[in-house]
Order: C-alpha cells, then sequence, then structure tokens
C-alpha cells in the first residue's frame, strides 16, 4: 500500500503508515491537476492540507486511489461529489486543531488590540513607536462569534475567561438553544451591530461566499473590529477594504483569504488598518501532531475494516 503525504503532514501520522508496512512518499504541495494526477496515480491513499486541491480532475483517472484524508477540519479543498462518484472515501479530522485554531483568533484579536505587529515593526526599524499605539482592553468588550461550533465555542470559553461579553449567530443551532448556554445566541444582523468585535468561526459553502458582504460590513458597529481566521471568501475582502478606508471598520486580522497563497501585489497587505497572517490558524507542534494521527488512524483502519471515520 502506498500514501502520498502533502502539504507538510506531521510525522507522527506517517510513521504509523510505516509501521503497517505501507509506502509514504512525502511531497511538497501539488498544485499543478494533471501533476497532482499523475502522482496519485499509483498511490492508495493521499494526505493533504490547504495547499494541495484535490480536484475532479486530479482523480479522474487514480485507479488505486481509495481514500483522500484532510489533516485539518473542513474538506472545502478536496471535490467530495467527484470523489464519492469514483467510489473514494474523503475523510478529515476536525477535533484536532480546535484548540490551535480558536487560540490564533484570540491571538489575532490581542495583536489588534494592542497594535502587537506595528510596534514590533517599528522596534526592528529602529524606532521607538510608543506614540499613536495607544490600545484597548479586552475585558468588557462585546464579542460576537458568527458559528458556535467546536471552534467557535472554544473562542468564548476563552473569551469568558479574559472578560468579554459573548453572544453567538449560528443557523444550524436550534432556536430552543438561544439563551440556554453560556452565549446568548442573535440574529446574525442583530449580533453585526451589537459586538465590538467579530470574529467568523463557519466553514466556507455557497451560502457563507462573502456572508460578509458591504451590507453587512456596514451593519457593524462604528469603530469595530473584525477576525476572520476560518475560511477565505466568507468576507468580501474589496468591501472590507472600503469599510476600513471610510473609517466604518477600526481595523480587521485575517488569516484566510480568497485566493492562498494571498498575490504579492494584493492591496490587503499595504493597509494599515490589517494584520495579516498566511493561514496559520492550525500551525502548531500540537494540532499538525493531533491531525496527523487521528487521519493515519482513521484510514488504516477503514483500509482494515471498511469503517469510515471524520467528516
Ligand atoms: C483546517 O481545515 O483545519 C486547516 O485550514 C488546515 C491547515 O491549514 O492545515
Amino acid at each position: 500500500m502506498k500514501v502520498l503525504a502533502c502539504d507538510g503532514i506531521h510525522e507522527d501520522g506517517l510513521s504509523l503508515f510505516r509501521a503497517a508496512g505501507w509506502e509514504v512518499v512525502v511531497s511538497d504541495p501539488i498544485k499543478d491537476a494533471a501533476k497532482l494526477a499523475k502522482a496519485l496515480a499509483g498511490v492508495d491513499a493521499v494526505l493533504v492540507r490547504s495547499a494541495t486541491q484535490v480536484t475532479a480532475e486530479a482523480i479522474a483517472d487514480a485507479p488505486r486511489l481509495r481514500v483522500i484524508g484532510r489533516a485539518g477540519a473542513g474538506v472545502d479543498t478536496i471535490d467530495v461529489d467527484a470523489a464519492t462518484a469514483r467510489g473514494i472515501a474523503v475523510m478529515n479530522a476536525p477535533d484536532g486543531n480546535t484548540l490551535a485554531a480558536a487560540e490564533h483568533a484570540l491571538a489575532l484579536l490581542f495583536a489588534l488590540a494592542r497594535h502587537v505587529p506595528r510596534a514590533d515593526a517599528g522596534m526592528k526599524a529602529g524606532e521607538w513607536p510608543k506614540a499613536g499605539l495607544t490600545g484597548f482592553e479586552l475585558e468588557g468588550k462585546r464579542l460576537g462569534i458568527i458559528g458556535l461550533g467546536r471552534i467557535g465555542s472554544t473562542v468564548a470559553r476563552k473569551a469568558h475567561g479574559i472578560g468579554m461579553e459573548v453572544a453567538a449567530h449560528d443557523p444550524f443551532l436550534p432556536p430552543a438553544a438561544a439563551g440556554k448556554g453560556s452565549v446568548p445566541l442573535k440574529p446574525l444582523e442583530e449580533l453585526l451591530a451589537w459586538a465590538d468585535i467579530v470574529t467568523l468561526h463557519i466553514p466556507r459553502t455557497k451560502d457563507t461566499t462573502h456572508l460578509l458582504g458591504e451590507a453587512r460590513l456596514r451593519a457593524m458597529k462604528r469603530g469595530a473590529y473584525l477576525v476572520n481566521a476560518a475560511r477565505g471568501g466568507l468576507v468580501d475582502e474589496a468591501a472590507l477594504l472600503k469599510l476600513l478606508d471610510e473609517g466604518h471598520l477600526a481595523g480587521a486580522a485575517l488569516d484566510t483569504f480568497a485566493t492562498e497563497p494571498l498575490p504579492a501585489d494584493s492591496p490587503l497587505r499595504a493597509h494599515p488598518k490589517l494584520i495579516l497572517t498566511p493561514h496559520l490558524g492550525a500551525s502548531t507542534g500540537e494540532a499538525q501532531q493531533a491531525v496527523s494521527t487521528i487521519l493515519a488512524r482513521q484510514i488504516l483502519d477503514f483500509v482494515q475494516t471498511g469503517a469510515v471515520a471524520g467528516c
């Protein structure tokens, strides 16, 4: 049996495959569908993170391929319908990087509140950039969470710990859940108007693409902040730039982008009110170790017993 591991899959999962007698081929991200198709032609399983997109074209002629594993929370980089049509199982490891993603959203929140990147850049440039970098305290501020799943509720728990007032919008939670837990649920427009800071924790689907377009960004409080460490495309980037320029929004921190890697000439890169990180939400040693071993166990189990886990 042979597994192709793209995008820097943690060694601990790969060693489980080796221990089970599999051949492991490690590869950098394969961005070109034709090259990926060639690489997939002779393997039984493929593992990916965010960079390698497993398209219909890439799996069209992969006679041995039985399973596609996503070492992460979503499966949005995989054409699940095409895989299903070909009888190829798709698995992910949604529990492995919850803490990492939640902590990264909070890191961005703190960075926005205290201008950490600008302070650091000024210091490295030989300045003492104290003036102009007065921040704000998070305790007592209102955090609006869009998506109260694993990651959103972990953010809520941690935000409560630092004294923030927290509310959420989640259309998948039954209305009866509103007010029952420690996080009150609000309709989206109400949440946007209520929050000092809005953070997104939802997958990207056709329904959530540009969920925050110009009208909804404008529905946010004047002077509010936005954090997106979930998926690129949830926020209309052009509208975000417009509202930052107009001064309606005070700042935003983005870890995910409509196009990844973010093009070198993207106007997002030059905006002083934006903090940007390169899709680092899941990038902790602990999370990568966890997703890689969870996925390896699921795939080995699937091949031995036919049991499908994840997703
Ligand atoms: C995830 O889906 O959990 C992450 O985006 C995957 C990653 O970046 O490794």
